[in-house]
């Protein structure tokens, strides 16, 4: 069965979750051209002073992405959030998400993101007025609660559906676990029999085992995919692949996996300009030669030492290409 969020439907069930810092517009392309259904923005405050600043202006949707572009805002303040829902609805967003499960200091010492989720009655404010406030669809990201002794997702998924949010992101940690420990899925299994909008499933999910595991114990509609997709965004495709034919996931060819690499690499570079550019790209050229290297710990030490010194981009993919090339020729690349 497939997803509906609006008037929208989505042909797969993984999607890509929202990670600041990382799912800016050329990762959002490159996931998408290996199947995640939907892609969100990283998030971007609701504060409108901010609104014109650069880094708030690569973060945005761009308008020559598909539709439908989901623009995520993070805020305090009802009537805040409900204004820069409309702002970005008018500039191009098909779809508002709103963050209620950030657990960044900076972020929750403003009561924003995760730290919204003690207040029920801010949460029932915030999520009427953004509703409100536009004619596109609302959608919600949440963790499981505060801390153990208070998950209360289900007291939330109940306020977010009477609101009119029209789809509902679990990521299955509470606020105090941060990224530690394990996410569990009982939370959003009794959340999923409990309300009628659709249920995205997030964390941990890391192969297609664990997939397949989520969506049956939890019937939810869809998958959130983070962390295990850095350096690998063919993941969807393998996954995807599983998920539709039940067979072993393919192998990606060690050639294709360069290509997109250097894509990625040089639309970063087209992104952000040459010198942020390069700066930006050194994360994702450490996530990618981890997954195609990682196993060979010195290797990966040098290449990162010698690239990451690099300051030009046309520099910086061509060393890149010809270590992977010869890497390819020794068979040394996973
Ligand atoms: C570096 C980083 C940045 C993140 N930024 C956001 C964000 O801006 N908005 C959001 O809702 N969640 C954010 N998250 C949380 C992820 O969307 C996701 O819920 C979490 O990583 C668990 O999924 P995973 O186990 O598949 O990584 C972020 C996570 C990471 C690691």
């Amino acid at each position: 069965m497939s997803i509906k969020i609006g008037t929208y439907t989505f042909s797969g069930k993984l999607f890509l979750a929202p990670m600041a810092g990382i799912t800016d517009l050329p990762y959002r392309q490159i996931c998408r051209h290996y199947g995640a259904a939907h892609t969100v923005s990283e998030m971007l405050s609701s504060d409108s002073t901010l609104q014109k600043s650069r880094k708030t202006q690569q973060r945005a949707i761009n308008l020559d992405e598909p539709e439908p572009r989901a623009t995520q805002l993070v805020g305090t303040e009802a009537d805040v959030m409900a204004k820069a829902a409309r702002l970005n609805e008018t500039n191009g967003a098909n779809i508002i998400d709103i963050n209620m499960g950030c657990p960044a200091k900076k972020v929750c010492n403003k009561a924003a993101g995760s730290a919204l989720m003690r207040d029920t009655k801010r949460v029932q404010e915030i999520l009427s007025a953004v509703v409100a406030a536009v004619q596109i669809p609302v959608t919600l990201k949440i963790r499981s609660g505060w801390a153990q002794n208070q998950r209360n997702a289900l007291e939330i998924a109940k306020i977010a559906e009477e609101s009119g949010i029209t789809s509902l992101a679990i990521h299955g940690r509470t606020r105090n676990q941060a990224y530690t420990g394990y996410a569990e899925y009982e939370t959003i299994r009794q959340i999923k029999h409990s309300i009628s909008i659709p249920v995205i499933a997030n964390g941990d999910v890391c192969n297609a085992a664990d997939a397949q595991f989520i969506l049956d114990y939890t019937s939810a509609d869809a998958l959130m995919l983070g962390r295990i997709t850095q350096g690998q965004p063919w993941i969807f495709k393998q996954i995807n692949d599983n998920l539709e034919t039940g067979l072993s996931p393919q192998t990606i060819d060690p050639n294709e996996k360069i290509e997109t690499l250097l894509w990625h690499i040089d639309a970063i570079h087209r992104h952000y300009g040459t010198d942020q550019g390069v700066r930006i790209a050194r994360k994702h050229i450490g996530w990618y030669l981890f997954r195609l290297i990682g196993q060979k710990q010195t290797l990966l030490q040098l290449l990162k030492k010698e690239i990451f010194t690099i300051s030009q981009p046309d520099e910086q993919l061509s060393v890149l290409e010809k270590h992977l090339r010869k890497l390819l020729m020794t068979r040394e690349l996973d």
